[in-house]
């Protein structure tokens, strides 16, 4: 959800707690129902952040130096993951894979409820390279998704979406991991995933501030978070389809994500609105032995982590956009049988500001005893013809039915019209009423 949706949800829900559509309001125009804003975003502690780095750091040295796919490292980094998680009342599920020959492993924790129709997913890679402890490369990532999901706990969220998050194993042998996930989930529940977001490198020790630029919806959340942070931040280009949203991008789903950068240099102009070094990469130790604890910035891993929370509490508790304001005409209108001219039901609209929206909503009610004879359309104050119904549905009788038409290029307020021409001899009726929502 961006934010002027959050503002407008908190504008209606001032207008309708002082009471002014109600007073405000003409006969015909219907309160909008009030929905309650999205919570807060929580702050997410960099220490706590900092505390996962420190464990995954030493998990590292106590199993020969890294957390790659087929280490005793990376089975461990699952273990501690996982602990955490069933911890704070995850259902977390171990799914298992092969590859180059030695097992691995992703980790993916339902947070109980939520709509299981449209599920928010948000995921990072756990596993190292074989040549150190990959803290930056992707401890970061884990460790912010980690501690977003712990934080969901702590604030018993109860967003509108089913929330998931996921540890893949195996990326840095070609998204093994993140691919079988998808490749081995059902047609069924690819759908109802609403987006999947990444985290890949998100405490670069020299960072620059990339935005995926993949869904929209996704991508705005996120230039959002740091627009509030007053921080300009540019797309994402060191490699599109390097890490593990690519297979949830192939299967159609929204992606999107943040990224702090791997082995580009960081340009005069980049240091000069992020600060860092110029003529440097953004991380100097990428997939080297030096990725430790040392090779975080602690700024970037702290913004990037509240970035998380951020976009994990405003795109799962998107919560639907109330209805604007809705004009009833009730009054009955006769069909004459064909052969006969059209009729209309006027509507006047006023009150309402600037254009319709791409979802004007029109009920109509016809009572007929032949709806395949019927023609429906609704015209806007200048004319314009929206064909709602073209004599479909046979010898289905009455014609109730609510269409959404794109209205967006239509001024609102006006005189709207519902006509309607009976094609066919025979059969006959009225307009009962209609209505039109803005
Ligand atoms: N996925 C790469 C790795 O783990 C890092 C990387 C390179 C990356 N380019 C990227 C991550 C672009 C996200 C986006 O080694
Ligand atoms: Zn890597
Ligand atoms: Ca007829």
């Amino acid at each position: 959800m961006s934010l002027s949706v959050s503002r407008r949800l908190a504008a209606v829900t001032a207008l309708a707690v002082a009471g002014l559509f109600a007073s405000a309001a003409p006969a015909a125009l219907a309160a909008p129902t009030a929905v309650a804003a999205a919570p807060t975003p929580p702050d997410i502690p960099l220490a706590n952040v900092k505390a996962h780095l420190s464990q995954l750091s030493t998990i590292a040295a106590n199993n020969g130096g890294n957390r790659a796919h087929g280490r005793a490292g990376y089975k461990a980094s699952v273990d501690y993951v996982k602990a955490k998680l069933d911890a704070a009342g995850f259902t977390t599920t171990l799914q298992t894979f092969t590859s180059s020959g030695a097992t691995g492993y992703n980790l993916i924790a339902d947070w109980p409820g939520g709509d299981p129709n449209s599920v928010l997913m948000a995921g990072s890679h756990l596993d190292s390279v074989t040549s150190g402890a990959g803290i930056n490369d992707n401890g970061s990532g884990s460790a912010a998704v980690l501690e977003t999901a712990l934080a969901v706990s702590r604030a018993g969220l109860q967003p509108t979406k089913h929330l998931r998050f996921g540890w893949w194993g195996a990326e840095e042998l070609g998204l093994i991991g993140s691919k079988y996930y998808v490749n081995n989930l059902p047609a069924a529940e690819k759908a109802k995933i609403s987006g999947y977001l990444n985290f890949d490198m998100i405490g670069s020790p020299n960072p620059g501030y990339f935005v995926y630029d993949d869904d929209p919806t996704i991508e705005q959340t996120f230039k959002n978070y740091y627009a509030g942070l007053g921080i300009p931040t540019e797309i994402e280009t060191e490699g599109d389809g390097r890490s593990d949203h690519a297979p949830f991008k192939s299967a159609g789903i929204p992606v999107g994500g943040l990224f702090s950068g791997a082995d580009y240099t960081k340009t005069a102009a980049q240091a000069q609105k992020w600060g860092g070094t110029s003529g440097q990469s953004f991380d100097r130790c990428y997939h080297s032995s030096c990725d430790n604890t040392a090779n975080i910035n602690d700024t970037a891993l702290d913004r990037n982590a509240d970035a998380v929370a951020y976009a994990i509490w405003n795109l799962g508790a998107a919560t639907p956009v109330p209805p604007g304001p809705s004009f009833e005409n009730t009054t009955d209108v006769t069909i004459p049988d064909s052969p006969a001219a059209a009729v209309t039901s006027p509507i006047t609209v006023s009150g309402v500001t600037g254009n319709a929206p791409a979802t004007t909503k029109v009920d109509v009610n016809i009572v007929h005893t032949y709806r395949g004879d019927l023609v429906v359309d609704l015209l806007a104050p200048d004319g314009t013809v929206y064909n709602l119904h073209n004599r479909s549905g046979g010898s289905a009788d009455n014609l109730v039915q609510s269409y959404t038409v794109n209205a967006s290029s239509e001024v609102a307020n006006g005189v709207w019209k519902l006509r309607v021409k009976d094609s066919a001899a025979q059969d006959v009726g009225y307009i009962n009423s209609w209505k039109i929502t803005f």
